[in-house]
């Protein structure tokens, strides 16, 4: 077993390790030779099948619904197709309007949760076509749909995912870049410009990594507490609902994520002396409103631990307790960065805690019944 974890105490540490060469893999292929453009040859949808798409629904569990969350960002952003979320879990109770011009895209780590498989089915059965984002060729998900893009995460064996969730963003990256080279919503410049940055991420990572021992500080700060908070705006949000998530599965300690804009709307009243709160901060065009929200809970007695952008550290030393600094990229390419110090900070606090870190309490890797 300790071969198998390639010196790491355990797989999940492992695979957070591992991120950089998954973002590698996953992109290597699928990227013109000049870094120009984006190439995706498994897909059996033609340029006119994508061209004649008229509205997205995102269906999946757990992590890979938040990676889902980014996934509606990114593919709105780039082609400017409007795109709904949903749990597999709910997608098929609430009557969704599926047309034969809507994509549904299914992400699954697994290519075996039940729920999801069942959504797929039922949009089959109404007609729309099918894209899965899975990282196991072969499994029913990746048999059923239409179209696949398989992640190169590699096998993942913690119950926790990390690295299935970052090749997730890759796989929504390069479809959405795709999608808008396809449209021509985005100039061929800019497509170059965004692939540029994305190739930049795995080191970015790895820079990440090499800080690792200041998160466990925080983590273990953070472990003697019973409730905290995951606070931050637009794609931060959706990289909080992340953290938040991987916090609760494995460390077991209480946290909500909440918009930050939205705390003064009820939440706010449970802010009290001493709470942590982990405050994303890495959308440029929203870093003065999350600064307000900071404000608020530091007047309450909240203790703030910042994910910020490098280059900010001597402005956000102003306002928040603790700060983890992560490289610049593109607004968009940030949840591919800033989720990292996150699962960090999850499995840090899991391990003050003594929890049986891969194989936590109550959950599965894969839950096959609905
Ligand atoms: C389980 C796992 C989660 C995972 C979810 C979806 O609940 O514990 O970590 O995100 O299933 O799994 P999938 O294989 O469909 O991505």
């Amino acid at each position: 077993i300790t071969a198998e974890k390639a010196g790491f105490d355990h797989f999940m540490l492992k695979e957070i390790y591992e991120q950089p060469k998954a973002y590698r893999d996953t992109m290597r292929g699928r990227i013109s030779e000049d870094g120009r453009s984006v190439v995706l040859p498994e897909l059996n949808m033609t340029p006119e099948i994508l061209r004649g798409i008229n509205r997205v629904h995102i269906v999946a569990c757990g992590t890979a619904m938040h990676a889902g969350l980014v996934g509606k960002t990114i593919i709105e952003q780039l082609a400017r197709i409007p795109v709904e979320t949903d749990v597999a879990s709910e997608y098929r109770y609430r009557s969704p309007i599926i047309t034969p011009d809507t994509l549904v895209i299914v992400v699954s780590q697994s290519g075996e949760t039940a729920d999801t498989l069942a959504a797929l089915r039922e949009a089959q059965r109404c007609g729309a076509r099918v894209l899965a984002i899975t990282n196991v060729v072969g499994s029913s998900v990746a048999r059923e749909a239409d179209d696949v893009i398989i992640t190169l995460a590699g096998p993942e064996i913690a119950v926790a995912s990390t690295k299935a969730y970052t090749s997730q963003l890759i796989a929504f990256y390069l479809f959405g870049l795709y999608w808008a080279q396809t449209l021509g919503t985005k100039t061929a410049d800019e497509v170059a410009h965004i692939l540029a940055a994305m190739q930049s991420l795995p080191e970015q990572v790895e820079k990440i990594l090499a800080q690792a021992e200041t998160v466990k500080a925080v983590a273990e700060e953070i472990s003697k507490h019973s409730n905290l908070f995951f606070i931050g705006r637009g794609l931060d949000y959706a990289v909080a609902l992340e953290g938040s998530l991987k916090l609760k599965e494995i460390s077991y300690i209480h946290s909500e994520a909440y918009a930050a804009g939205e705390l003064k709307h009820g939440t706010l009243a449970l802010i009290e002396d001493g709470i942590p709160v982990i405050a994303l901060m890495t959308q440029e065009e929203l870093y003065e409103k999350t600064l307000s929200n900071i404000k608020e809970v530091k007047a309450r007695g909240a203790h703030v631990l910042g994910i910020i952008n490098e280059g900010h550290e001597a402005e956000a030393a102003k306002s928040v307790d603790h700060q983890f600094a992560i490289p610049r990229t593109l607004t968009l390419l940030t949840p591919a960065l800033s989720v990292v110090p996150l699962q960090l900070l999850s499995y840090y606090a899991s391990l003050a805690l003594g929890h049986d870190v891969d194989k936590p309490r109550n959950l599965a890797k894969s839950v096959t019944v609905e």
